[in-house]
């Protein structure tokens, strides 16, 4: 049985110390050219001191047509590398392996931030979006590949390939994307971009640059069993180290009906397949000693923790320590989550984003 505090070893790069990952958590704290700035840097890395086996970056823009929000890190330019390196290295020193989230927004981006027309895998008139043409996607391919480089120059363990929540890379996933160039159309072809942006990513790295991909099994326009199809594909392939996959609710049913004969749980479809050296994770109200036991009894393994880990910098250590540790519960306060190391945008953002959770 696999235990909280087991290492994972992967098939690149540097064993985790344990089964805990920092979710990505978008926090707004970069600055408006998308270097990182200290309250950044310091809420992430007390969640290195807090024990966390891999601390994960929020959704990182890898051009500036993807940037969604203000206050989002970047990862497109040089000029981002500095505090990118000051960030690895602290991690680093606090016994974490480390991760850039790799974003592209699509049509989720928001022109009024970025200043530049929305861009999709699809005309969309009606969210602002056109198309990208095949060599303006062969640039999507090449702008992801170059932030992982830059992740790597930068002192990173490695990257994660941001394919869930209906951003572009879902954008082409979905059954809508009717492209007949060879970037949309019938699965081979709506996957294809998936395929092609690990593929350079892995020329463009070196061997023990560990690369992770997130997805979102449904929603989203989504169709669950190619969801499934496809992280069997990726994880076979090889080239990938961990898989992450977004729930929202580790415990959740299938959205659609007909899938719930399959399926008592949603996470049952990603535990069934076979994972070759890739590892299976998998987020979505881990908030206790409990759950995290629960998940790994799954087969899942590792976890990774989003609010749980805001609300406590040490979840991680809490969690290996006492079997019977729960998360602090929402909502909490405002002075709770400064004295946990969100600085006040983050603060401000979660409590405008979510203010169910947030008590004044
Ligand atoms: C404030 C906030 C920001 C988030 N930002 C990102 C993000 O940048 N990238 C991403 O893939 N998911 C993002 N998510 C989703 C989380 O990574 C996680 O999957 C989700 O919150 C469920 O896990 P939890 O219940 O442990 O929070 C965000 C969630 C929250 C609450």
């Amino acid at each position: 049985m696999t235990q909280s505090f087991d290492p994972l070893h992967l098939a690149r790069g540097r064993s985790w110390r344990n089964r805990f990952m920092l979710a990505p958590l978008t926090n707004t704290q970069s600055h408006l050219d998308g270097t990182l700035s200290d309250e950044e840097i310091e809420w992430l890395v007390a969640r290195a001191r807090g024990g966390f086996g891999l601390v994960m970056t929020a959704a990182a823009y890898v051009a500036p047509s993807g940037k969604a929000w203000a206050g989002q890190l970047g990862i497109s330019g040089d000029e981002h590398l500095p505090g990118l390196e000051r960030l690895a290295t602290a991690l680093w020193e606090h016994g974490a392996v480390s991760s850039v989230q790799l974003h592209h927004g699509g049509k989720r981006a928001d022109a009024a931030v970025s200043g530049v027309p929305l861009v999709s895998a699809f005309d969309e008139p009606a969210k602002g979006a056109r198309a990208l043409s095949p060599g303006e996607i062969e640039q999507v391919v090449a702008d992801f590949a170059a932030a992982a480089r830059r992740a790597e120059q930068a002192g990173f363990d490695g990257a994660e390939i941001h394919g869930a929540h209906g951003y572009l890379l879902t954008q082409f996933l979905e059954p809508r994307n009717a492209r007949d160039d060879g970037w949309g159309g019938d699965y081979a072809g709506r996957t294809r971009i998936v395929r092609e942006v690990i593929a350079a990513i892995r020329a463009g790295t070196g061997p023990d640059f560990q690369l992770g991909m997130r997805l979102s099994p449904e929603r989203h326009g989504l169709v669950l069993d190619e969801m499934v199809t496809l992280a069997g594909e990726v994880m076979a392939a090889g080239e990938l180290d961990y898989l992450d996959m977004s729930l929202w609710d580790v415990r959740k049913q299938p959205h659609e009906e007909i899938d719930r004969v399959r399926y008592e749980l949603l996470l049952d479809a990603f535990t069934a397949l076979e994972r070759h050296a890739t590892r299976l994770g998998v987020a979505g109200a881990i908030a206790s000693a409990a759950d995290v036991r629960w998940s790994l009894d799954q087969g899942v393994d590792y976890v990774v923790v989003g609010k749980g880990a805001m609300v406590d910098h040490a979840f991680a250590t809490h969690a290996i320590a006492d079997e019977d540790y729960t998360a602090p519960a929402f909502p909490v306060g405002r002075d709770h989550l400064r004295r946990e190391f969100l600085g006040e945008r983050f603060v401000d953002y979660f409590s405008r984003g979510w203010p169910h959770l947030v008590a004044d």
